[in-house]
């Protein structure tokens, strides 16, 4: 490519090399040239409208621009660091391609609040994408729910076993964490999708522009309604970035459980082969690398958020050349978002096998089933406090004894509490202890059974784009 000065006559010499990839962007803005391209073309629109180009300038730029894209995508055009960022490069090529009217297209823009245009137009892009791959893993977390409705598995709190549920209603747990990421997403696409184009480098242009009509065409929402405003703000990027690392947080908590589920101390799940890795010297290894690398990738989403903050925090009105920070950070967090969310819903959908049997055993060999024997006395009329500690006594005489609680006889349940009478043994059988939880929204199956009616609802209402 030609060297060509960038620049007004105002300079009279060329960026020294170093400082000119230091400066440049086209390394990795490249990635939004489509946006670019569908930007210009709404601005050419516009400036023929309104008459400040004529329309056959208009239709010469809009054609040119098609061009660039069709170069672009048949690998012909490759723009070098010489050429900056993405909106010089196009611009460069389309003054090449159709030659002195390609100069009109920056009539009444700047970089400003184009660069702030394309990064709106490819996270709203990006969003929908992001929330429809939200609702496929929703969906195989749903199936998986479905076929495991009265599948028992140990529930915990503080890593202690606490009462047995419906493998199901943990599964749904996450079902619901996924649909509040795809609520949120569709509440920060409100935001993004507000134009800045005509805000020009900050303080509006001297030009009759039409600010409305290219946000029209561009499908905006709506346009800001201040220009300083429009060309720096980008609390839009860091609420998709909140959106997104609350996304990671899920899926590495969901992660770490399928970790621990598929050790040998859990022996809750086993991976298949194709969802797992072993070990280069440890022929018995099988490990979870999937949700390791979910659990891991986490912490640079977390990053470019922290990043993005920090960024935003101490910057005067309106652009600074800190702004071009933002563009690595936000195509990182789509990027693994995604690979994460396609990842993890292979996994739930074919890497996974919950092991029924060691399930079983787990809910019989332990104490969870005690506050049911409380809720048992309880329920004929002894004060709930006073039951409590009731069983305490009993759990720990029992762990003293090597019994379970199943284990004792009606005899010495009557010699507990003259209330206990021979169904106590139902009351204590774990699958009873979880299906007799059935407040609204609790683990037994019939709540879990509506629950999952409920959500399927929920996925086949019609997509809406927010
Ligand atoms: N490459 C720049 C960015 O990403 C484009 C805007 C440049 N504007 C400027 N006034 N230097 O932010």
């Amino acid at each position: 490519m030609t060297e060509q000065k960038t620049w007004s006559q105002r300079f009279e010499s060329a960026l020294h090399p170093a400082i000119a990839r230091f400066n440049a962007s086209i390394g990795f803005d490249i990635e939004l040239i489509e946006y670019d391209i569908a930007g210009s073309i709404a601005h050419a629109q516009m400036l023929a409208k309104t008459g400040i180009i004529s329309k056959q300038e208009g239709e010469q730029l809009i054609i040119g621009l098609e061009q660039v894209l069709k170069e672009y995508q048949q690998g012909i055009f490759k723009p070098g660091i010489d050429a900056e960022d993405v909106h010089f490069a196009v611009e460069r090529r389309l003054i090449e391609i159709i030659g002195d009217v390609g100069k009109k297209l920056h009539t009444a823009r700047s970089r400003n609040d184009q660069v702030g245009t394309d990064t709106r137009l490819y996270l709203r892009d990006k969003i929908n994408q992001i929330r429809q791959d939200l609702r496929e893993f929703q969906k195989v977390l749903l199936d998986l729910a479905e076929k495991n409705v009265e599948t028992l598995i140990p529930g915990y709190t503080h890593l202690q076993r606490a009462q047995p549920l419906s493998l199901a209603h943990h599964l749904l747990a996450y079902f619901e964490m996924a649909d509040r990421d795809w609520q949120r997403l569709g509440d920060v696409y409100r935001r993004v999708n507000i134009s800045p184009l005509g805000s020009g480098a900050l303080a509006g242009t001297t030009f009759p522009i039409d600010r409305h009509y290219t946000a029209e065409l561009l499908g905006f929402d709506g346009v800001y309604a201040n220009s300083l405003d429009a060309v720096s703000d980008r609390d839009f990027a860091i609420e998709f970035l909140n959106a997104a690392s609350l996304i990671m947080v899920h899926l590495s908590r969901l992660s770490e459980e399928i970790i621990l589920w598929a050790s040998q101390e859990f022996g809750f799940v086993t991976l298949k082969d194709s969802c797992a890795t072993g070990s280069s010297i440890m022929p018995q290894k099988k490990n979870p690398d999937v949700p390791e690398l979910v659990r891991g990738k986490t912490g640079r989403v977390f990053g470019h958020l922290q990043a993005m903050l920090v960024l935003m925090k101490g910057l005067p009105l309106a652009y600074n050349k800190d702004l071009q920070e933002d563009k690595e950070a936000l195509f990182d967090a789509v990027k693994t978002v995604r690979a994460c969310l396609e990842a993890m819903t292979i996994l739930m959908r074919e890497g996974i096998e919950f092991c029924t049997q060691r399930l079983t055993q787990a809910v019989e060999e332990d104490y969870s089933n005690a506050t049911d024997v409380a809720d048992y006395l309880a329920a004929k009329g002894v004060p709930f406090r006073e039951a409590y500690n009731l069983v305490g006594k009993v759990v720990k005489t029992s762990i003293a004894a090597g019994k379970l609680l199943k284990d004792l006889t009606l005899e010495e349940w009557k010699n507990l509490h003259p209330a206990f009478e021979s169904d106590i043994y139902d009351a204590l059988a774990p699958r009873q202890v979880v299906a007799a939880r059935n407040s609204y929204g609790g683990t037994g199956f019939e709540q879990v059974r509506k629950a999952i009616k409920q959500a399927r609802a929920r996925l086949e209402k019609p997509a809406t784009k927010s």
